[in-house]
């Protein structure tokens, strides 16, 4: 898949996020922070938890609202149980005031 367009910029004020469902098995979860984009898959690899609901416990890592599961949203890595797997993380970039995500 190419290219997707998934938000205008200001539907994603800054500290905000959103779901993006790209189909019926990839949801994706993008956040705005300090001025970065990420953009990962909103489903936590311990027991399918909606990622994009977790707290930022730090601007840059999600702690999943189900189990408390950690993740690093730059990279994916698991930053703490009971997750092991990494989450996967998607491109992602703004253009002309579109906010888009790459999509394998
Ligand atoms: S579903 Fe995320 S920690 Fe269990």
């Amino acid at each position: 898949m190419p290219w997707i367009k998934v938000a205008k910029v200001e539907e994603i004020p800054a500290g905000s996020r959103k779901v993006v469902d790209i189909d019926p098995d990839l949801s994706i979860a993008v956040f705005h922070v300090d001025g970065e984009w990420y953009a990962i898959e909103n489903r936590c690899t311990h027991d399918d938890g909606p990622l994009v609901e977790g707290d930022l416990v730090v601007p840059y890592v999600v702690e999943c609202p189900r189990h408390g599961a950690r993740f690093d949203i730059r990279t994916g890595d698991v930053l703490r149980m009971p997750a092991f797997e990494p989450v996967p993380v998607f491109e992602i970039k703004v253009e002309n005031g579109e906010v888009y995500v790459h999509v394998e």
